[in-house]
């Protein structure tokens, strides 16, 4: 593959890695250690510095928009607006991959690269995209930057949402350098392709080189806190207690227990987990007096998206009484479930084709920016495989080889749908 790319995604790969260092291949990976570079972060403001640098030396012209969603523009020989948009985040999960988002963007910048020196003359404009917070791994609302660039979510009321520390959204851009003045309006665009890691373990498994996404599964947040009392873990007898640790682990078997059951007996692929949870004081002789936990629920159909989540929610309020405990429920804007455009997908395909690699049409069981795209506009996606099927983890990794696949269908996918009478 040209090492440009693999340049870059080796550079962005180094930030959020403890120690900062650099990995180019499996074996250098340390499963203990990826990248964390949640929004608002050090690393995350290093690795958007860098790519707005590929960016500039790529010829994009770049404007930040007011929620710190970043745009390379490369003009249109024939037209200013039906722009064929492309890219991914730049935002991670907490000891993640370096993959994950970067992949789409750097691939994005490559691809451009590409059509200049091939004089590739482009009839629309071409724009190269970072969303900002897709991971939710910061702000609680996953898909962020696309969901208010799809209108899902004031701008105003995102920049509001605080992290961790109680910092708010906008603040956090600022600091960082990323609160833009720029309005994008999704109008100008006309179809929007992701690159992206698979996630999962199909196409390794299968030996296939693309995965072309028909379907993009949805997904309900709920974030819990149980609230009991703490007291002395020596003193205070069984029968006296109000242990917030009980009553979550009853939620953490429940959540489990309900997805099984459902993907047992009505053959769904639905998936609960709750991957999160925070015990206060977190103390060894101390009974538990509060705990934070998040549920992720995930079906290809919203209505089983809301039954599985009013059922979890109905039993964790029964807790209150059995466990002496208050259970507070706040419930995220559902992620719904995205139908991508089967003009997108042929366009995929074809390119696929073009270049003689096997492919499989495939649904994504990760969320992507992609969902709040496909409500406005024409959208696909280009899966390459993950190494044994890990993501969301240091051993994540995707071969250079599947990487350079990527990169030449998503370029020839670009080629296609730039032209104006491509219908
Ligand atoms: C995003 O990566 C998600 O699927 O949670
Ligand atoms: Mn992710
Ligand atoms: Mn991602």
């Amino acid at each position: 593959m040209a090492n440009r790319l693999k340049d870059d995604l080796v550079t962005a790969g180094q930030y959020g890695r403890e120690p900062q260092r650099t990995v180019s291949s499996y074996s250098q990976l340390d499963p203990d250690k990826g990248v964390t570079r949640p929004t608002g972060t050090e690393a995350n403001k290093k690795i958007r510095d860098f790519c707005v640098k590929s960016m500039v030396a790529a010829g994009l012209t770049v404007k930040i928009d007011r929620i710190g969603n970043i745009y390379g523009r490369k003009e249109g020989s024939k037209v200013s607006d039906g722009i064929v948009m492309c890219g991914s985040h730049l935002d991670s999960v907490v000891n993640g991959g370096q993959f994950d988002g970067a992949l789409g963007v750097f691939s994005s910048i490559e691809a451009v690269r590409r059509l200049t020196e091939e004089h590739f003359e482009n009839e629309r404009p071409i724009e190269v995209v970072v969303f900002t917070g897709e991971e939710g791994s910061a702000f609680g609302f996953s898909l962020l930057g696309s969901a208010v660039l799809a209108g899902k979510i004031e701008t105003d009321d995102a920049l509001m949402q605080k992290n961790i520390n109680g910092q708010k959204l906008k603040d956090a851009l600022e600091a960082i350098g990323y609160l833009g003045d720029f309005e994008k309006q999704l109008n100008t665009v006309d179809c929007f392709i992701e690159t992206h890691v698979e996630q999962g373990p199909v196409l390794y498994n299968e030996n296939i080189s693309i995965g072309v996404v028909e379907n993009i599964v949805g997904y309900a947040w709920v974030t819990v806190t149980i609230t009991g009392e703490s007291n002395h873990a020596g003193t205070t007898p069984m029968k006296m207690r109000k242990d917030a640790l009980v009553a979550a682990a009853e939620i953490v078997t429940a959540v489990n227990r309900n997805a099984n059951d459902f993907a047992d007996t009505q053959g769904s692929g639905l998936v609960g987990t709750i991957g999160k949870l925070v015990v206060f004081p977190n103390g060894i002789n101390i009974v538990p007096g509060k705990v934070e936990l998040c549920i992720d629920i995930r079906d290809g159909f919203e209505k089983n998206l809301l039954m599985m989540r009013k059922k979890i929610c109905t039993f964790m309020k029964e807790l209150e009484s059995r466990c002496g405990v208050i259970v507070d429920i706040q419930m995220s804007p559902i992620n719904t479930p995205a139908h991508l455009s089967p003009d997108v997908v042929q366009a995929i395909e074809g390119s696929t084709k073009q270049f003689g690699l096997s492919l499989k049409r495939m649904n994504s069981g990760a969320g992507h920016d992609a969902q709040n795209m496909a409500t406005k506009v024409k959208t696909g996606m280009i899966f390459v495989p993950s190494v044994k099927g890990i993501s969301h983890a240091p051993l994540e990794w995707t071969t250079w080889d599947d990487i350079e696949n990527g990169v030449a269908v998503l370029t020839q996918t670009i080629k296609t749908l730039s032209k104006l009478d491509r219908n």
